[in-house]
């Protein structure tokens, strides 16, 4: 697949800026990731070390240039650390899976969900992408609200939905139409 091209200027909404994910992150991704919500509810490694987080950034530029997903940090502006990860796979048939966390540092503020639709309007825009869905595991009542307040809709469970560490499990399966293809 063609390479996928960040965005420029990059996306932003005044209060998050996303940017592409390097090794200046690796030390922010390591610590977020000991919170154990982040592998209960994600599909990361765990338990999760400094190498896990080199490989992921390594994986990402890897994915950004071949076309298979894009990865973003998110930050408020003009600071360093990063405040969370989200990435949209490309799947094929114009599809797009969406995954993310935000970092136990600053959750409760609402940047997953800005983050969320800062990235899907790209997707569509940029991208042309006309579906985009996204899994919650069963009790993840935060995603699932976050999915929700992003407009995705529908949340039926689909077995062997997720592959996590290994393991098939079950997830509930949300979704969002490109605006022309309502
Ligand atoms: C779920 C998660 C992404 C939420 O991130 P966040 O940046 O704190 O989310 P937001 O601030 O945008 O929250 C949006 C809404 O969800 C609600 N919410 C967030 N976390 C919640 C939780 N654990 N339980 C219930 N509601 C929650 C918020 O109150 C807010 O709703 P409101 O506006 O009606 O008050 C974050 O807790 C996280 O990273 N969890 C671990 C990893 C994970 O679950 N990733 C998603 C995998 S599908």
């Amino acid at each position: 697949m063609p390479s996928l091209v960040p965005p420029d200027p990059p996306l932003t909404d005044g209060v998050l800026v996303l940017g592409m994910v390097g090794d200046d992150d690796v030390d922010a991704v390591t610590e977020a990731c000991q919170d154990p919500s982040i592998p209960r509810w994600t599909t990361v490694p765990q338990p999760y070390t400094r190498a896990d987080a080199e490989a992921f950034v390594s994986e990402m530029a890897i994915d950004w240039r071949e076309g298979n997903a894009a990865a973003f940090a998110f930050r408020r502006p003009g600071e360093d650390r990063l405040d969370g990860l989200i990435s949209v796979s490309l799947v094929g048939q114009g599809i797009g899976v969406m995954g993310y966390w935000t970092a136990p540092w600053a959750r409760g503020q609402g940047l997953a969900t800005r983050a969320l639709v800062l990235v899907g309007d790209w997707a569509f825009r940029d991208l042309g992408l006309a579906r985009l869905d996204l899994a919650t595991l069963p009790g993840n009542a935060g995603s699932e609200r976050v999915a929700h307040k992003a407009g995705y809709r529908g949340g039926r469970l689909v077995e062997a939905a997720v592959n996590q560490r290994g393991v098939r499990r079950a997830a509930h399966i949300w979704t969002l139409h490109a605006p022309s293809h309502p």
